[in-house]
């Protein structure tokens, strides 16, 4: 499949250009700025992204140009510009002050093929950090704003014997606020580097679902589900390709959402899975006992939950090994351990300037000895393209618009010792909340949408060490309060509080108190993330 590199010199905003690239139903893969493919049939274009540095830093990222020049079209974006700019003669110096501001196209080349249909007054997203100042040898300046003159620029570079064709823009076109941004990018990957298009749901699903089959023949292979959109989309992807030669393992620790066990086990039945559930509830609470520190809780968990995957691994190994292989149906071998991780988990460029991307959350620990190797058919996937591929999969629109939970579940939003009856108040409460989420109608731009929809993640928690005085009826009550906290964000990195309506915190407050019994008091978290983090524990 035809492909764009995009290089990454570590940018925020990298991911973003490759997740436009995909809007433009055209695969991208980002790579490190050093680590360009060469040997790579499908190459059709490549973009060298933005990054926090300065290309005159003594630091600064450098590449060899003679991988891909005159080989495919080259769009370099704000940093990238200015590299290509600074290498083939050109000038690059700083402006003072480093900002990111809006500004607007005051001359555009509408003949040449980048610009095309982006009209003069356009708003773009310019970093000011540096600006490029003398163009590089045979390019000429296609487009300004006010105050940058060369905004983008294009021409043929030449280096020895090679030449080709370059663009640079010093603007970011990913970003929203760019807004011609996507139709600059389609103008490249699709009208200069000639990109059929024919990245879709439906083309990865068909081309992984051949891929899988022929990969795994006739071996077993174990997922374990948690219940989230990334784990529950791999399985049933898997599940298209080798039926129930996959074995999915759900594991209720205890602290699910309520009722959620039950609920997800049906979804999981009702989509053809082959899934065992296992109640380990017991051996969790017995385990976290009087256990109140974070790290330590999610240790026990960690821990507890390898233990239990194990165990039905090593039972499930057995089984598959007992019987001599069958050349057909589910009775192969157990092989594989497939996994739900996805292609932010394991962008590895996105290290190159130190930063510690989160690590994804590996099942991990299986015994050496039955050797399974790691199967990750969404690997290449971002969050949006995971949630496209579930519905092509036919999956119901509850399961793919599911919020993230954490994996130690409500034992992170216990604050304090957890028991079997703190978790039993907290589910209460937080199930009130969540319902009413789903329940409330709101309109939007985009057609009517719920409350639920509107916000990235939601939840209660409890503050199981603080009771405070309340009164209900003629009665004095001392119980717990319980806090909730509902965020926007678009990768749970940075998040704001939701701005939930007074009426609805009302409602919900009011529905809280009078029916849980152990509250007697509901907070709502305004706080953004950074300075708190999403969870309170
Ligand atoms: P924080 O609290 O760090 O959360 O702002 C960011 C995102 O990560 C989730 N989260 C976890 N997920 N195991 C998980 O699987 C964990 O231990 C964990 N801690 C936080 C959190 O719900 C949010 O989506």
């Amino acid at each position: 499949m035809q492909k764009i590199i995009i290089l990454d010199f570590g940018s925020q905003t990298t991911q973003l250009i490759g997740r436009r690239v995909r809007e433009l139903d055209t695969f991208c893969e980002i790579m490190p700025y050093n680590k360009f493919p060469k040997d790579d049939p499908d190459v059709i274009g490549v973009i060298l992204s933005g990054s926090p540095l300065s290309v005159y830093a003594s630091d600064a990222f450098h590449i060899d140009f003679s991988d891909f020049l005159g080989r495919y079209p080259v769009l370099g974006i704000c940093y990238g510009a200015q590299l290509t700019a600074q290498e083939f003669g050109g000038r690059v110096e700083p402006v003072g002050t480093r900002e990111y501001g809006r500004a607007k196209l005051t001359q555009v080349d509408a003949t040449n093929p980048l610009l095309r249909d982006i009209p003069v007054g356009s708003q773009v997203w310019m970093s000011h950090g540096d600006t490029i100042t003398r163009l590089p040898e045979g390019t000429q300046c296609i487009a300004s704003t006010e105050t940058v003159n060369y905004a983008a620029f294009h021409g043929v570079l030449s280096q020895g014997e090679q030449r080709g064709e370059a663009w640079g823009v010093q603007f970011h076109p990913e970003v929203f606020h760019s807004e011609c941004g996507l139709q600059l990018l389609r103008n490249f990957v699709v009208g200069i580097c000639g990109s059929r298009q024919e990245w879709s749901a439906a083309s990865f699903v068909e081309t992984t679902v051949a891929e899988l089959k022929q990969q795994l023949g006739t071996d077993r292979v174990i997922l374990g589900l948690s219940g989230g959109v990334d784990s529950s989309v791999c399985a049933v992807l898997l599940n298209r390709a080798i039926g129930d030669r996959l074995t999915c393992i759900f594991v209720d620790h205890g602290m699910l959402r309520k009722n959620e066990f039950r609920q997800v086990m049906d979804d999981y039945r009702c989509l053809g899975l082959n899934v065992v559930g296992v109640d380990a509830s017991a051996k969790f609470f017995a385990d976290l006992d009087g256990v109140t520190e974070p790290e330590q809780k999610r240790k026990i968990i960690g821990r507890d939950f390898v233990e239990v995957f194990q165990e039905q691994a090593k039972k499930l190994y057995a089984e598959s090994y007992a019987t001599p292989p069958l050349s057909e149906g589910a009775g192969g071998r157990l092989r594989w351990l497939a996994q739900g991780t996805i292609y932010p988990d394991r962008i590895e460029s996105l290290n190159i300037t130190g930063k510690v991307i989160k690590s994804h959350h590996n099942v991990g620990g299986l015994p050496k000895e039955m050797n399974l190797q790691l199967c990750e058919p969404l690997r290449w996937l971002f969050k949006d393209e995971v949630r496209r591929v579930g519905r092509q999969l036919g999956m119901p629109e509850h399961l793919i618009t599911r919020h993230p939970f954490p994996g130690p579940g409500l034992a992170v939003r216990i604050l304090g010792a957890i028991t079997p009856e703190r978790v039993r108040i907290l589910q209460d409460a937080d199930d009130i909340f969540i319902r009413g989420l789903r329940e409330w109608k709101v309109d939007t731009p985009s057609g009517p949408a719920t409350l639920y929809d509107q916000v990235w993640q939601a939840g209660a928690i409890l503050l199981a060490d603080v009771r405070s005085v309340g009164v209900m009826g003629d009665e004095r009550t001392y119980e717990h309060p319980v806090a909730l906290r509902a965020v926007t964000s678009t990768d749970a990195m940075t998040a704001d509080w939701a701005h939930l309506p007074y009426e609805f915190l009302a409602r919900v407050s009011n529905d809280i108190i009078n029916h849980v019994r152990g509250v007697n008091r509901v907070c709502y978290d305004i706080s953004s993330k950074p300075p708190a983090t999403i969870e309170w524990e």
